[in-house]
């Protein structure tokens, strides 16, 4: 077993940690200025760090087993070193300096399926940085030069979801976000109920999805519509003056938005889990963001008598989703419905719940 220790001969000068998150609702809308309720999971990335003084970064990562070696003014070619990369860049542009490091990443966050693995990896970079270097920022101020190295480095013109869970929602109440204003409050989940997390199997990644294209569709609609950004459309209606596949586009954020406002408004278990529904066939049919074995890993778990609703969460494109089940009915639903997914052909799995009584209402 590879460590800090093992690879580089000595102690870190710091470890840092931040963890995945679980969207539960609002989906596709931070780009959007509009509403988003996700949820830190227990998973995390952790990051450890020490100068060095031969000149270059080295940066392990322990689950890729791969090492990477990088200076400021060559950034390395590997995906994963980008995030690191790009955390390093933004964290400089703020006066942070610490010269060469040695980096080692380690992280049980699963990777490629919508819980936020890279956004773990980004905060967990600054936080180690921040401990390094006595630095004051704050934790919003980290979710934002994250998000930035995303976009910048890693290709993924990003909202601010992801960064911000990572770095100030917790394991115990949901964060609802306006990610306009950056004003937020923790929302309990609505009692009686329980959070279920399953992967369909289906890796995916952004760089190369529809990601960055349905951005611009928002962006095109809110330049037609007159708007600043889509979160300012009200009257769902407006989106018929468009042609497709715009009017889909702007159909699910403006409707999503409504979705995440109820939701987060002490909504029951039965109203939450309808909302996840709806938002679930929106972004089937008008944001075009699910596939095939995410449709029917979602109807499985909506026609089990002990789950209240189910979506795809994150991008979409493959990836995990979301249930809201009775209380002390995970291991058996996942048992039925992943047993019943496999009936029909597909390889799923369980994303291991909080085992400390979290994501309970
Ligand atoms: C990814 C992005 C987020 C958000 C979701 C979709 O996770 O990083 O900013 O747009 O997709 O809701």
């Amino acid at each position: 077993m590879s460590s800090f220790e093992t690879v580089f001969g000595g102690m870190p000068k710091v470890t840092a940690q931040a963890p995945g998150r679980v969207n539960l609702l609002g989906e596709h809308t931070d780009y959007n200025d509009g509403y988003v309720l996700p949820i830190a999971i227990e998973q995390k990335t952790s990051v450890s760090m020490g100068r060095n003084n031969r000149g270059e970064y080295a940066l392990c990562s322990h689950e890729l087993d791969r090492m990477v070696h990088f200076t400021l003014a060559e950034p390395p070619v590997e995906h994963f070193a980008a995030y690191v990369y790009g955390c390093l860049m933004e964290a400089r542009a703020s006066g942070i300096e610490t010269g060469p490091l040695d980096i080692y990443v380690e992280s049980d966050v699963p990777m490629g399926v919508g819980l936020s693995s890279s956004a773990a990896l980004e905060v967990a970079t600054l936080r180690a940085l921040r401990a390094l270097t006595g630095s004051s920022l704050d934790d919003l101020r980290i979710a934002q030069l994250a998000q930035h190295a995303e976009i910048e480095y890693a290709g993924v013109r990003c909202g601010i979801m992801d960064q911000m869970a990572s770095s100030l929602a917790g394991t115990k109440s949901a964060l609802f976000l306006d990610t306009r204003t950056l004003e937020r409050r923790l929302v309990p989940l609505p009692p009686a109920s329980a959070v279920l997390v399953l992967d369909s199997g289906v890796a995916r990644t952004l760089a190369g999805s529809g990601y960055n294209q349905r951005r611009a569709e928002c962006e095109e609609a809110a330049l037609r519509l007159g708007v600043t950004s889509l979160r300012d459309v009200h009257d769902i209606s407006k989106a018929d003056t468009l042609p497709e596949p715009l009017r889909r586009r702007v159909r699910h954020v403006v409707s999503e938005n409504v979705r995440v406002l109820r939701a987060a408004s002490w909504a029951s278990a039965k109203e939450f889990g309808a909302l996840m529904n709806a938002s679930h066939a929106s972004l089937r049919d008008d944001y075009e963001v699910s596939i095939p074995e995410l449709d029917r890993l979602v109807a499985l778990l909506q026609a089990h008598p002990d789950v209240y609703g189910a979506r795809l969460t994150g991008a979409g494109f493959g990836g995990a989703c979301v249930a809201l089940c009775k209380p002390d009915t995970l291991q058996p639903v996942a048992r039925t419905v992943l047993r019943d997914y496999a009936g029909a052909g597909f390889n799923g799995r369980m994303l291991v719940p909080p085992s400390d009584g979290a994501w309970v209402g």
